[in-house]
């Protein structure tokens, strides 16, 4: 019976499109009762514990721990997942932060048996894939549970049906490691799987066998995996394309325990599986990333595979730019927080590959457009959001590139003047720190710079003492403050100095919206700061309309968001005047005062102030503030209560 519905839904044409494959895939499992479920947002609804959603089961966990699910018990979608642990594989020819998921699910109804008749039916009869490259792992047991010798008994006759006899060590492999979980909480779900890889050697493995042509090699005796570990290792070669988790267990404060289901939690990457259909041996030539590299081909005047350097920048930056649309359509803004500092490092990292590429501008904006025109068809909102995110990522690429234009000469002159003693992991680390913490130049970036200077280092190494500086500045910079506290404010908390520098972001802000249509000045009254909450008093005559607030509060939370530096300096008081550092004009100061300035130097200062703080080292220290209460105090006095979101 499995016979003939294969026959109808195979494929006389080999090169099925990325859309094809989807189709074809959720036609094959709804003929199987299966109901297709809507694909959700990236960013986990109301789960904090994860990032974002890095697979098709997420939004299932409540039915496969037995809430009964309104399509039923047989579900199938494609979903699209981040896994953003794999950013520094991005550049070989087959690692991606985004990709696609193909999912299908059992929720306590079928299992193991059909489970894995239907996925070779699917990767065989439908994709057309071949049995002779094809591979299976299955749980060789773990922490006392046992090796799942029901999986290979149903594989051993799968292969049979192919002419293939699946000897262990040399087609069938038990790895201890064949377990898939989410994540590691309490209330996690996990279970044994079974994996199937795919003979697909990278251009570098492929040398490494001088008789096979780069794409797509038969696979001969001499190429076959000896051992489970040589299958591992020659992770270049073997690709996995297919996951079938029996999910049986749920993570308790005491480990893993059975629970009553039965569940199947199938996920095959679809960019992965269409390298194998459209006969690719690079991920970047399929059709779900080769537009994006034709139009660097041009707006670089380089082939694509002019040298390994260009290949790789081309496929981060392909890469990058789908995660980042799809993250933005998502709508996570770039910021330096959680999912939008992701964003941020993205489209930075995108900035960097085009210079390596020799672009110097608009590179993210250039590329928006080509990816939307790819993926308008799986979703729809895309078109309607091109102009924002264009706009979005504009800005964000000029504001990096300001940074990398300004590092990129320290770096030359600081690699000029070293000798190969200051180029120890350790001593580079140092090195970053510096510049992370003078130019908020991120270190991930300077490790591109040493990358294309020919500075070899061990970069593990150097992220364990990058790691370190970082931690021990932080502890530094809170025993400072709560020196500094002692002779100043009168609460002791890390809270009460974010919201001090707030509150100077927000008095600048006053201005900058009041003043523009006003004839009154906005001069501060009076500030109180809790846990909880800062308050300032300003003259101004009458309450500010919703706009003016909502605008107050924008241009606050974009001086956080922006990640300026906040600095001080000692300076004789007409000096300080002079700079225009906002003071009380009927205070007594001394000779000498401390102004406190937001922004890069003093000149350029978003806000300056005298003050004797302590304050915080960077706005991205702080959360975005919301304004949730104003009072009018008394005569041409404003009373504003502003708190942290988050
Ligand atoms: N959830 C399983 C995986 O991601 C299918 O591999």
């Amino acid at each position: 019976m499995q016979q003939d519905s294969a026959n109808s839904e195979g494929s006389d044409s080999k090169m099925l499109s990325s859309k094809e494959i989807i189709e074809k895939y959720l036609d094959f499992y709804k003929k199987r009762d299966h109901k297709e479920i809507p694909n959700v947002s990236l960013l986990p609804k109301e789960d904090s514990t994860l990032l974002f959603v890095n697979s098709g089961m997420f939004p299932l966990v409540p039915y496969l721990m037995g809430e009964p699910h309104p399509m039923g018990t047989r579900l199938v979608n494609v979903q699209r997942c981040i896994r953003f642990e794999d950013i520094e594989e991005v550049g070989d020819n087959r690692h991606t932060t985004a990709f696609h998921m193909l999912g299908n699910w059992s929720l306590n109804d079928y299992f193991k048996e059909e489970q894995l008749h239907w996925v070779y039916e699917f990767f065989w009869d439908v994709l057309r894939l071949k049995p002779e490259k094809t591979f299976a792992t299955v749980f060789g047991g773990r922490d006392g549970a046992s090796k799942d010798e029901i999986s290979v008994e149903i594989l051993e006759e799968i292969f049979r049906g192919k002419g293939l006899e699946l000897k262990e060590g040399e087609r069938l492999f038990y790895l201890g490691s064949n377990w898939w979980q989410r994540g590691d909480a309490v209330g996690e779900l996990g279970g044994p799987d079974s994996e199937v890889f795919y003979y697909v050697p990278s251009e570098d493995s492929a040398s490494r066998h001088s008789s096979q042509s780069p794409d797509h090699p038969e696979l001969d005796s001499e190429s076959m995996p000896k051992s489970a570990q040589d299958l591992e290792e020659r992770e270049d070669e073997f690709m996995e394309i297919g996951n079938s988790v029996f999910l049986q267990y749920v993570k308790t404060e005491d480990g893993w325990e059975q629970m009553e289901m039965q569940n199947v939690d199938f996920g095959g990457g679809l960019e992965r599986l269409a390298m194998m259909v459209q006969e690719k041996s690079d991920i970047f030539e399929t059709d779900n990333f080769w537009p994006v590299i034709q139009r660097l081909q041009e707006l670089t005047k380089k082939t694509y595979k002019a040298d390994p350097e260009t290949t790789r920048h081309m496929r981060i930056i392909a890469d990058h730019i789908r995660a980042s649309v799809f993250l933005a359509m998502d709508g996570v803004l770039p910021s330096n927080k959680d999912q939008g500092y992701i964003l941020r490092r993205l489209l930075r990292r995108i900035v960097r590959s085009g210079k390596s590429l020799g672009l110097e501008k608009d590179i993210s904006v250039e590329l928006v457009g080509i990816v939307v025109k790819m993926f308008s068809w799986l979703y729809p909102d895309l078109t309607e959001k091109q102009s924002s995110l264009e706009a979005l990522f504009a800005e964000e690429e000029a504001k990096f590139r300001k940074t990398l234009n300004r590092a990129s000469r320290e770096v030359e002159r600081f690699l000029e003047k070293s000798s190969e003693k200051d180029l120890s992991a350790e001593k580079l680390a140092k090195q970053a720190f510096t510049f992370y913490q003078s130019m908020g130049y991120p270190e991930e970036i300077f490790l591109e710079d040493l990358r294309e200077h020919g500075v070899t280092i061990d970069t593990a190494d150097f992220k364990s003492h990058f790691d370190k500086l970082e931690q021990r500045h932080k502890e530094k910079s809170r025993k400072g403050a709560a020196k500094k506290f002692e002779g100043g404010l009168a609460a002791h908390s890390e809270t009460t100095i974010k919201y001090h520098t707030a509150t100077h972001l927000l008095h600048t802000a006053l201005r900058a919206v009041l003043e523009a249509d006003s004839e009154t000045d906005v001069a501060q009254k009076g500030s109180n700061i809790t846990d909880e909450r800062l308050r300032f008093d300003f003259s101004f005559t009458r309450k500010l309309e919703e706009s003016e607030l909502k605008e107050v509060e924008a241009l606050v939370n974009d001086v956080i968001e922006a990640g300026l530096p906040v600095n001080f300096e000692v300076m004789p008081l007409e000096d300080a005047v002079e700079t225009g550092a906002l003071h009380f004009f009927d205070e007594k100061y001394g000779d000498k005062v401390k102004v406190y300035y937001v922004g890069e130097t003093l000149e350029s200062a978003f806000s300056k102030e005298f003050c004797g703080g302590p304050h915080v080292e960077n706005t991205s220290e702080l959360f975005p503030i919301e304004i949730y209460k104003q009072k009018k105090i008394g005569k041409g006095v404003i009373r504003l209560y502003a708190r942290f979101k988050e």
